[in-house]
């Protein structure tokens, strides 16, 4: 195993002089065999989902990882030996141990799968200690903690990519591909969200949450008693701000959010645990659909939608608009202006997804089967893994991570201020008109 020496990029090499300016990555070195060693913070669930991609590869080894439940670090650590790997060091010392993980100097490189309050101080901790960050979603909760990131990124010199598998999805990325073809001629409104009825895993069944809790429902469900906005919008985010070059031409410049009544949470309570529950008592916060609006700098609207507590189908909603036609998710369809067969007709959306397959899909069609969320799980980590490797910006990166992430804490004081307008701190600090995208102009990752 060889290590990978960062100074170059520490002190302001070529790949750290391109993650502040956004230059593409794609003129860069080509590919090596150099081993990228990494320490996984947080081996819940999703944690040891990537866990599990990053053993499937063979230019990653994961030399410790860190939780605060004994269960999970061995679960982890039963599933590094089962796949051959020797015995990553653990920590487990509680909810300040990280910072010890990200002194080791047999790091390259912090996946952080924690729950959302951890994030920020965690990628700080990181990026500190000289790792490159790779930081679930959403990457921050507060506009203080997205200017963290960025100003850290920033005076360290060290890349910070939001791990936002959603950019990946198969079907997301050929419509980019159709978007950068021009098919839809210019963008005009975009939609997207996160429709994902929760309530089972906000809720263990007897509908309990909260310490002693299993997963999710230990943490999250909290944060719909204490927060009303739109609290995970980088699903529906991270597609749309691809295809709207958001931070490499364009940028959000407003936002409204507005919250219905909050009911679904409540009902569930009452039909699991019973009328008499003492959770039947709790006042839910989060409107079970937050609605958001924002205006993009070139004139564009995005609508991302917040529905996680009432019964429903999943859905992402997404939705690509331009001059020329639209793509809707929902129904799978297609509308091309003089290109589809019947006027006013939808058409359905097999008729373009090979043609316009992308080619990193195309390429990587076999590696990522079996990878989380119908492959798309392989391309985040192969995208975050390569850019450690070569010593490049990851394609999504910091500036990324704060723009999509401080749409929550935004949307919660537009909500809080009768959905009045909240203005986008601009992070690139007017670079966003200069800078370029390096997101997924190859077939290489
Ligand atoms: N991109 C995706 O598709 C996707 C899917 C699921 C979850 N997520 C995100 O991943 C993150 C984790 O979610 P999850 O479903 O794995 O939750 P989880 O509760 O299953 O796992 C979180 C883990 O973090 C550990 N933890 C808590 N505090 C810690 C600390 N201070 N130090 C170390 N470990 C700590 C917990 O013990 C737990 O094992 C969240 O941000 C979530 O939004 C993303």
């Amino acid at each position: 195993m060889s290590s990978i020496d960062r100074r170059d990029f520490l002190k302001g090499g070529a790949g750290a002089a391109m993650a502040l300016s956004g230059i593409s990555p794609n003129i860069l070195m080509g590919q090596d065999d150099r081993t990228v060693r990494i320490g996984i913070i947080g081996v819940g669930g999703r944690g040891r989902s990537l866990l599990r991609l990053l053993l499937r590869r063979g230019d990653t080894v994961v030399n410790a990882i860190c939780d605060i439940n004994p269960e999970a670090i061995q679960r982890s650590v039963d599933m590094i030996n089962e796949a051959g790997a020797a015995t990553p060091t653990q920590y487990l010392n509680g909810d300040e141990d990280f910072r010890n993980l990200v002194q080791r100097d047999d790091l390259d490189a912090v996946i952080i799968a924690t729950p959302w309050l951890w994030h920020t101080d965690m990628a700080v901790a990181g990026m500190k200690a000289g790792k490159a960050v790779g930081v679930e979603v959403p990457a921050a909760v507060t506009i203080q903690g997205c200017w963290d990131l960025v100003n850290t990124s920033e005076q360290t010199g060290i890349p910070c990519m939001i791990m936002e598998n959603v950019c990946y999805r198969r079907d997301v990325m050929t419509v980019l591909n159709m978007v950068r073809q021009g098919l839809f001629g210019e963008l005009i409104h975009c939609q997207g969200g996160y429709q994902h009825d929760l309530r089972g895993i906000k809720f263990q069944p007897g509908a309990e949450f909260g310490p002693g809790a299993r997963g999710e429902a230990v943490w999250r469900t909290h944060h719909s008693i204490t927060r009303n906005g739109e609290l995970y919008p980088t699903h529906g985010m991270g597609p749309i701000s691809k295809c709207l070059n958001i931070n490499t031409g364009n940028r959000f410049e407003t936002l409204t959010s507005t919250a219905t009544k909050a009911r679904g949470l409540h009902n569930y309570v009452k039909a699991e645990g019973g009328e008499d529950h003492p959770n039947a008592d709790i006042r839910f916060k989060l409107g079970d659909v937050v609605t958001t609006v924002i205006k993009c700098a070139n004139g564009e609207t995005i609508m991302l939608s917040h529905d996680t507590n009432l019964p429903r189908p999943y859905s992402l909603n997404f939705r690509v608009q331009g001059t020329k036609g639209i793509w809707m998710s929902d129904n799978r369809s297609v509308y091309l202006e003089g290109v589809s067969p019947e006027p006013h007709q939808w058409e359905p959306f097999s008729n373009y997804s090979e043609q316009y397959d992308h080619p990193l899909w195309k390429r990587h069609t076999a590696e990522s089967e079996g990878a989380g969320h119908g492959g798309m799980d392989f391309f985040v980590v192969h995208a975050f893994v390569e850019s450690v490797k070569r010593q490049i910006p990851p394609p999504i990166d910091v500036y990324e991570a704060a723009s999509w992430s401080v749409i929550s804490p935004l949307s919660e004081r537009s909500i809080a201020t009768g959905s009045s307008p909240m203005h986008f701190p601009d992070f690139t600090r007017g670079e966003w008109s200069r800078r370029v995208s390096s997101f997924a102009h190859t077939d290489e990752y």
